[in-house]
């Protein structure tokens, strides 16, 4: 991407002067991911690297519950994220009262909450829980009814793996639940020998059609490893670019369904906010304790 060079430079002088890291998520575009990025990786790595940074500043290139994940976990560094308006719809699918009221529709049910929510949210829960763990997070807590919110897909694809009974809430991502196991099945017919991998916020008829199911990192790991000749990623369409720079050999056929709110990052806005040093993203500090402690949870287990 040579017109991005000088901007490239730029931030990448800018986290030196300013003590910074920038994190990014699997899905952001292959210029943020491959030039600026300090560490790259899935919900729970992200998050366990915001723990372990000796960094001053923590810049997200991430949604926002990502952002406030890294704040609650590395509370006296500054986390700045290069957009608030970077959401998603499955932590803006439920708030703290709803899940105060299904404490009480379920009294004595622990219940685990996806990191895709509010800091909020996760004050009001257990534990927390990602795709790459959530199975083990489940099992962890000896119950034999857990809560799992707020992804009815996710909920829905641990319950396929565990004997505990997990009882869903109504969220969904707008991103993964547009696919179809139909439109797999066509793509696996128009295209011998492909292989579909999904990530477990899919809908059932879609993990059902594919040949593995996993995290971001998961899906990249085994392509790394299996080195299909065709696959088709279903998750965010950026990841594809990512892996197919490190993996020249394997074709992928490409659904493209971007995501909205991951994609309003870019190096525009990076170099922005280490220029500005904005926009910083901060947690009221109750809900910061209660939070932090579902959050360390999930990190101690699976350390
Ligand atoms: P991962 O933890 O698998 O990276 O998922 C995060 C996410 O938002 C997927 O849509
Ligand atoms: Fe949220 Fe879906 Fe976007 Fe991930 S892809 S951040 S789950 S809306």
């Amino acid at each position: 991407w040579p017109h991005y060079a000088p901007l490239i430079k730029s931030i990448n002088e800018l986290k030196a002067q300013r003590n910074a890291v920038i994190l990014a998520h699997n899905y952001m575009t292959p210029e943020i991911f491959h030039c600026v990025a300090d560490f790259r990786g899935d919900s729970l790595q992200l998050a366990k690297e915001a723990a372990r940074t000796d960094a001053k500043v923590i810049v997200q290139a991430g949604v926002h519950f990502m952002a406030e994940t890294s704040k609650l976990l590395s509370p006296n560094k500054t986390v700045l994220i290069p957009d608030m308006r970077a959401g998603c719809s499955l932590a803006s699918s439920i708030t703290p009262e709803d899940v105060q009221m299904l404490r009480e529709a379920y009294p004595g049910v622990p219940i685990v909450t996806y990191v895709n929510t509010s800091a909020a949210v996760k004050a009001e829960c257990d534990i927390t829980c990602t795709s790459s763990n959530a199975v083990k997070v489940v099992e962890s807590l000896g119950a034999p009814r857990v809560l799992c919110i707020p992804d009815q897909y996710l909920a829905k694809w641990v319950q396929s793996q565990t004997k505990v009974e997990v009882i869903a809430w109504k969220g969904a991502c707008e991103v993964h639940e547009r696919f179809t196991g139909e439109e797999l099945e066509s793509m696996r017919a128009a295209e011998p020998g492909l292989k579909i991998i999904a990530h477990p916020e899919c809908p059932p008829d879609v993990i059902a059609t594919a040949d593995f199911t996993g995290s971001t990192s998961g899906m990249i790991q085994w392509v790394k490893d299996k080195r299909p000749r065709k696959v088709m990623l279903v998750t965010e369409c950026s990841m594809a670019s990512n892996v197919a720079i490190q993996t020249p050999d394997v074709e992928f056929i490409r659904p493209c369904n971007l995501c909205p709110h991951m994609k309003r990052i870019s190096l525009e806005n990076i170099y922005d906010s280490l220029v500005n040093m904005r926009h910083e993203v901060t947690v009221d500090p109750d809900v910061a304790l209660r939070a932090r402690r579902a959050v360390e949870r999930m990190v101690n287990l699976t350390n």
